[in-house]
Protein backbone atom coordinates (compact mmCIF):
# COMPACT_ATOMS: atom_id res chain seq x y z
CA UNK A 1 0.00 0.00 0.00
CA UNK A 2 1.27 3.23 -1.30
CA UNK A 3 0.43 6.36 1.80
CA UNK A 4 2.32 8.76 0.28
CA UNK A 5 0.92 11.90 -0.81
CA UNK A 6 1.28 14.74 -3.00
CA UNK A 7 0.28 18.26 -1.86
CA UNK A 8 1.17 21.65 -3.55
CA UNK A 9 3.97 19.89 -5.39
CA UNK A 10 5.00 18.62 -2.07
CA UNK A 11 5.56 14.86 -1.67
CA UNK A 12 4.70 13.63 2.17
CA UNK A 13 6.01 9.78 2.64
CA UNK A 14 2.56 9.60 4.78
CA UNK A 15 -0.81 11.25 4.27
CA UNK A 16 -1.48 10.96 8.15
CA UNK A 17 0.17 13.73 9.75
CA UNK A 18 -0.69 16.18 13.23
CA UNK A 19 -3.15 18.99 13.06
CA UNK A 20 -1.32 22.11 14.69
CA UNK A 21 -1.94 22.70 18.17
CA UNK A 22 -1.26 18.93 18.60
CA UNK A 23 2.12 18.33 20.56
CA UNK A 24 4.07 20.62 18.09
CA UNK A 25 5.07 23.71 20.66
CA UNK A 26 8.08 22.90 21.81
CA UNK A 27 11.48 22.02 19.49
CA UNK A 28 11.04 18.21 21.71
CA UNK A 29 7.84 17.94 20.88
CA UNK A 30 8.64 18.65 17.03
CA UNK A 31 11.54 16.50 17.10
CA UNK A 32 9.21 13.67 18.24
CA UNK A 33 6.88 14.28 15.37
CA UNK A 34 10.00 14.09 13.39
CA UNK A 35 10.60 10.56 14.77
CA UNK A 36 7.41 9.39 14.49
CA UNK A 37 5.18 7.56 11.52
CA UNK A 38 3.70 11.53 11.22
CA UNK A 39 4.06 12.41 7.04
CA UNK A 40 4.69 15.60 8.06
CA UNK A 41 5.98 18.30 11.16
CA UNK A 42 3.25 20.81 11.87
CA UNK A 43 3.96 23.71 14.31
CA UNK A 44 1.91 25.13 16.34
CA UNK A 45 0.92 28.60 14.54
CA UNK A 46 3.10 31.33 15.66
CA UNK A 47 2.68 34.43 16.88
CA UNK A 48 4.97 37.98 16.47
CA UNK A 49 6.02 37.84 20.59
CA UNK A 50 6.25 34.25 22.83
CA UNK A 51 2.59 33.24 24.22
CA UNK A 52 2.13 31.64 27.62
CA UNK A 53 -1.65 31.08 26.36
CA UNK A 54 -4.64 31.43 28.16
CA UNK A 55 -5.26 30.34 32.00
CA UNK A 56 -5.88 26.32 33.06
CA UNK A 57 -7.90 24.82 32.61
CA UNK A 58 -7.67 25.52 29.21
CA UNK A 59 -8.28 21.91 27.43
CA UNK A 60 -10.93 19.45 28.15
CA UNK A 61 -12.01 16.17 27.12
CA UNK A 62 -15.16 15.55 26.96
CA UNK A 63 -17.72 12.68 25.49
CA UNK A 64 -16.80 12.36 22.07
CA UNK A 65 -13.98 14.91 21.90
CA UNK A 66 -12.80 18.06 23.07
CA UNK A 67 -13.30 21.66 24.43
CA UNK A 68 -9.82 23.88 24.07
CA UNK A 69 -9.42 27.82 24.64
CA UNK A 70 -5.34 27.68 24.60
CA UNK A 71 -4.71 31.10 23.53
CA UNK A 72 -1.97 30.46 20.98
CA UNK A 73 1.02 29.42 23.24
CA UNK A 74 3.91 29.37 21.52
CA UNK A 75 7.27 29.98 21.67
CA UNK A 76 6.74 33.05 18.74
CA UNK A 77 8.03 32.69 15.38
CA UNK A 78 11.64 33.97 15.86
CA UNK A 79 12.26 30.77 17.49
CA UNK A 80 10.80 28.54 14.79
CA UNK A 81 12.72 30.21 12.27
CA UNK A 82 15.81 28.77 14.08
CA UNK A 83 14.25 25.27 14.45
CA UNK A 84 12.68 24.73 10.80
CA UNK A 85 15.92 24.09 9.16
CA UNK A 86 17.17 21.66 12.13
CA UNK A 87 13.94 19.51 11.28
CA UNK A 88 15.20 18.94 7.86
CA UNK A 89 17.24 16.07 8.48
CA UNK A 90 14.06 14.44 9.11
CA UNK A 91 13.16 13.74 6.02
CA UNK A 92 9.47 14.74 5.60
CA UNK A 93 7.77 17.89 5.32
CA UNK A 94 7.78 21.10 7.97
CA UNK A 95 4.56 22.93 7.55
CA UNK A 96 4.87 26.64 9.64
CA UNK A 97 1.27 26.91 10.90
CA UNK A 98 1.29 31.32 10.81
CA UNK A 99 -1.08 33.13 12.90
CA UNK A 100 -1.16 36.61 14.08
CA UNK A 101 -2.93 39.44 16.26
CA UNK A 102 -3.61 41.33 13.32
CA UNK A 103 -3.10 41.85 9.69
CA UNK A 104 0.36 43.15 10.07
CA UNK A 105 1.92 40.60 12.38
CA UNK A 106 1.40 37.84 9.69
CA UNK A 107 2.88 40.01 6.95
CA UNK A 108 5.92 40.52 9.12
CA UNK A 109 6.26 37.05 10.52
CA UNK A 110 5.76 35.45 6.87
CA UNK A 111 8.81 37.64 6.00
CA UNK A 112 11.25 35.64 8.01
CA UNK A 113 9.79 32.40 8.27
CA UNK A 114 9.85 32.03 4.07
CA UNK A 115 13.55 32.84 4.76
CA UNK A 116 14.10 29.71 6.88
CA UNK A 117 12.34 27.35 3.84
CA UNK A 118 9.80 25.25 5.71
CA UNK A 119 8.24 23.40 2.45
CA UNK A 120 5.00 24.63 3.29
CA UNK A 121 4.05 27.74 5.11
CA UNK A 122 -0.40 27.77 6.80
CA UNK A 123 -1.90 30.90 7.02
CA UNK A 124 -4.36 30.60 10.00
CA UNK A 125 -7.51 32.45 9.92
CA UNK A 126 -9.42 30.70 12.21
CA UNK A 127 -7.80 31.13 15.62
CA UNK A 128 -11.28 30.98 18.09
CA UNK A 129 -9.52 31.86 21.19
CA UNK A 130 -8.05 35.31 21.55
CA UNK A 131 -10.15 37.03 23.70
CA UNK A 132 -11.75 40.13 21.61
CA UNK A 133 -10.05 38.58 18.40
CA UNK A 134 -12.81 37.24 15.45
CA UNK A 135 -11.70 34.90 13.55
CA UNK A 136 -10.45 36.64 10.27
CA UNK A 137 -12.02 33.69 8.02
CA UNK A 138 -15.23 34.84 8.91
CA UNK A 139 -14.81 38.05 7.27
CA UNK A 140 -13.85 37.39 3.19
CA UNK A 141 -12.64 41.12 2.66
CA UNK A 142 -10.08 40.79 5.48
CA UNK A 143 -9.22 37.18 4.49
CA UNK A 144 -8.94 38.87 0.60
CA UNK A 145 -6.67 41.70 1.51
CA UNK A 146 -4.52 39.61 4.00
CA UNK A 147 -3.99 36.41 1.69
CA UNK A 148 -3.12 39.15 -1.03
CA UNK A 149 -0.43 40.60 1.32
CA UNK A 150 0.98 37.41 2.57
CA UNK A 151 0.91 35.87 -0.76
CA UNK A 152 3.27 38.98 -2.35
CA UNK A 153 6.18 37.87 0.50
CA UNK A 154 5.61 33.87 0.57
CA UNK A 155 8.09 32.06 -1.63
CA UNK A 156 6.86 28.41 -1.03
CA UNK A 157 3.78 26.47 -1.30
CA UNK A 158 1.20 28.49 0.95
CA UNK A 159 -2.05 26.89 2.20
CA UNK A 160 -5.03 28.50 4.06
CA UNK A 161 -6.52 27.23 7.55
CA UNK A 162 -9.92 27.89 7.60
CA UNK A 163 -12.86 27.57 9.87
CA UNK A 164 -16.06 25.60 9.60
CA UNK A 165 -18.68 27.48 7.75
CA UNK A 166 -21.99 26.57 7.67
CA UNK A 167 -23.98 27.84 4.38
CA UNK A 168 -23.14 26.63 1.01
CA UNK A 169 -23.53 31.28 -0.12
CA UNK A 170 -20.39 30.84 2.61
CA UNK A 171 -18.57 28.39 0.63
CA UNK A 172 -18.57 30.00 -2.54
CA UNK A 173 -17.86 33.31 -1.44
CA UNK A 174 -14.63 31.78 0.07
CA UNK A 175 -13.35 29.68 -2.60
CA UNK A 176 -13.63 32.90 -5.15
CA UNK A 177 -11.30 34.33 -2.58
CA UNK A 178 -8.82 31.39 -2.49
CA UNK A 179 -8.76 31.31 -6.44
CA UNK A 180 -8.01 35.35 -6.24
CA UNK A 181 -5.46 34.90 -4.05
CA UNK A 182 -3.80 32.09 -5.60
CA UNK A 183 -3.82 30.24 -2.16
CA UNK A 184 -1.80 26.92 -3.09
CA UNK A 185 -3.94 24.12 -0.63
CA UNK A 186 -6.38 24.11 1.94
CA UNK A 187 -6.74 22.90 5.26
CA UNK A 188 -10.35 22.04 6.58
CA UNK A 189 -11.49 22.83 9.52
CA UNK A 190 -10.16 24.86 12.52
CA UNK A 191 -11.81 24.03 15.62
CA UNK A 192 -15.61 24.42 16.12
CA UNK A 193 -14.95 28.00 17.64
CA UNK A 194 -17.17 28.79 20.90
CA UNK A 195 -18.76 25.86 21.78
CA UNK A 196 -19.69 25.65 25.43
CA UNK A 197 -19.22 22.56 27.75
CA UNK A 198 -21.49 22.21 30.46
CA UNK A 199 -20.33 20.43 34.09
CA UNK A 200 -24.03 19.77 35.55
CA UNK A 201 -22.80 18.38 39.06
CA UNK A 202 -20.34 21.62 39.32
CA UNK A 203 -23.28 23.90 37.22
CA UNK A 204 -20.29 25.25 36.24
CA UNK A 205 -18.60 25.66 32.76
CA UNK A 206 -15.51 23.62 32.03
CA UNK A 207 -12.43 25.32 30.46
CA UNK A 208 -10.90 28.68 32.18
CA UNK A 209 -10.77 31.33 29.72
CA UNK A 210 -13.64 33.31 27.72
CA UNK A 211 -16.12 32.31 30.11
CA UNK A 212 -15.86 28.88 29.37
CA UNK A 213 -16.87 29.36 25.11
CA UNK A 214 -14.01 26.95 23.41
CA UNK A 215 -12.90 25.30 19.93
CA UNK A 216 -14.56 21.82 19.93
CA UNK A 217 -12.47 18.78 18.33
CA UNK A 218 -12.70 15.09 17.98
CA UNK A 219 -14.82 12.86 16.81
CA UNK A 220 -18.07 15.26 17.72
CA UNK A 221 -16.62 17.74 14.83
CA UNK A 222 -16.38 14.73 11.81
CA UNK A 223 -19.46 15.49 9.90
CA UNK A 224 -18.93 19.38 9.58
CA UNK A 225 -15.36 18.67 8.94
CA UNK A 226 -16.40 16.27 5.89
CA UNK A 227 -18.55 18.86 4.87
CA UNK A 228 -16.51 21.58 4.29
CA UNK A 229 -14.02 19.22 2.69
CA UNK A 230 -16.42 17.91 -0.07
CA UNK A 231 -18.31 21.58 -0.32
CA UNK A 232 -14.76 23.04 -1.32
CA UNK A 233 -13.79 20.13 -3.12
CA UNK A 234 -16.73 20.58 -5.27
CA UNK A 235 -16.08 24.16 -6.08
CA UNK A 236 -12.27 24.13 -6.02
CA UNK A 237 -11.30 20.43 -7.44
CA UNK A 238 -7.56 18.85 -7.97
CA UNK A 239 -6.54 22.80 -8.46
CA UNK A 240 -6.26 23.57 -4.67
CA UNK A 241 -5.54 20.06 -2.58
CA UNK A 242 -7.20 19.73 0.34
CA UNK A 243 -6.04 18.90 4.06
CA UNK A 244 -8.92 17.41 5.97
CA UNK A 245 -9.06 18.30 10.10
CA UNK A 246 -11.63 16.96 12.22
CA UNK A 247 -12.52 13.81 13.48
CA UNK A 248 -9.89 11.53 12.82
CA UNK A 249 -9.87 8.67 15.45
CA UNK A 250 -9.29 5.90 13.38
CA UNK A 251 -8.35 4.36 9.36
CA UNK A 252 -12.33 4.63 8.71
CA UNK A 253 -12.51 8.23 9.65
CA UNK A 254 -9.09 9.46 6.54
CA UNK A 255 -10.85 7.13 4.54
CA UNK A 256 -14.28 9.18 4.76
CA UNK A 257 -12.09 12.34 4.17
CA UNK A 258 -10.55 10.87 1.03
CA UNK A 259 -13.87 10.08 0.10
CA UNK A 260 -15.00 13.99 0.50
CA UNK A 261 -12.17 14.79 -1.53
CA UNK A 262 -9.21 15.25 0.80
CA UNK A 263 -5.57 14.59 -0.37
CA UNK A 264 -4.13 13.68 3.07
CA UNK A 265 -5.50 14.35 7.14
CA UNK A 266 -4.32 15.93 10.42
CA UNK A 267 -4.67 14.61 13.72
CA UNK A 268 -5.65 16.67 16.56
CA UNK A 269 -8.21 15.72 19.61
CA UNK A 270 -6.92 11.78 19.30
CA UNK A 271 -3.06 12.76 19.07
CA UNK A 272 -3.85 14.32 22.46
CA UNK A 273 -5.46 11.68 24.03
CA UNK A 274 -3.20 8.98 22.80
CA UNK A 275 0.18 9.74 22.08
CA UNK A 276 2.40 9.63 19.07
CA UNK A 277 1.74 6.17 18.72
CA UNK A 278 -1.72 7.05 16.94
CA UNK A 279 0.00 7.31 13.73
CA UNK A 280 1.41 3.30 13.97
CA UNK A 281 -2.23 2.66 14.91
CA UNK A 282 -4.52 4.98 12.37
CA UNK A 283 -2.18 3.40 9.95
CA UNK A 284 -2.30 0.52 10.52
CA UNK A 285 -5.79 0.51 10.31
CA UNK A 286 -6.04 2.78 7.06
CA UNK A 287 -4.00 -0.14 5.05
CA UNK A 288 -6.47 -2.75 6.41
CA UNK A 289 -9.91 -0.31 5.11
CA UNK A 290 -8.03 0.47 1.63
CA UNK A 291 -6.82 -3.27 1.08
CA UNK A 292 -10.35 -4.55 2.02
CA UNK A 293 -11.86 -2.17 -0.27
CA UNK A 294 -9.03 -2.97 -3.04
CA UNK A 295 -7.67 0.66 -3.31
CA UNK A 296 -4.11 0.67 -3.64
CA UNK A 297 -3.51 4.44 -2.56
CA UNK A 298 -5.55 7.07 -0.82
CA UNK A 299 -5.39 8.88 -4.17
CA UNK A 300 -7.58 6.67 -6.00
CA UNK A 301 -10.56 6.75 -3.75
CA UNK A 302 -10.37 10.81 -3.57
CA UNK A 303 -13.72 12.60 -4.13
CA UNK A 304 -15.29 8.98 -5.29
CA UNK A 305 -18.12 9.88 -2.65
CA UNK A 306 -21.18 8.89 -4.25
CA UNK A 307 -24.58 10.59 -3.86
CA UNK A 308 -27.58 8.82 -3.55
CA UNK A 309 -30.02 8.17 -6.84
C1 LIG B 1 -5.56 28.10 19.10
C2 LIG B 1 -6.69 27.45 18.69
C3 LIG B 1 -6.95 27.32 17.35
O1 LIG B 1 -8.04 26.66 16.90
C4 LIG B 1 -6.08 27.86 16.44
O2 LIG B 1 -6.34 27.75 15.14
C5 LIG B 1 -4.95 28.49 16.84
C6 LIG B 1 -4.69 28.62 18.18
C7 LIG B 1 -5.27 28.28 20.52
O3 LIG B 1 -6.19 28.53 21.30
O4 LIG B 1 -4.08 28.18 20.89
Amino acid sequence: MDLSTTIAGVKFPSCLMNASGALCVTGEELESLGRSRSGAIVTKSMTLEPRQGNPEPRYVRIAGGSINSMGLPNLGYKTYAELIPQLKRFNKPVIASVAGLCEDDFIAIAETITQSLPDLIEINLSCPNIPGKPQIGYDPEDSERLLHRVRKIITVPMGVKLPPYFDPAHHSIMAKVIKRTGVDFLNLINSVGNGLVVDPGRESVVIKPKGGFGGLGGALIKPVALANVHAFWRLLGESCPIIGTGGVVGGMDAFEHFLCGASAVQIGTQLVEEGISVFERVERELVGVLEAKSYRSPGECRGRLKELS
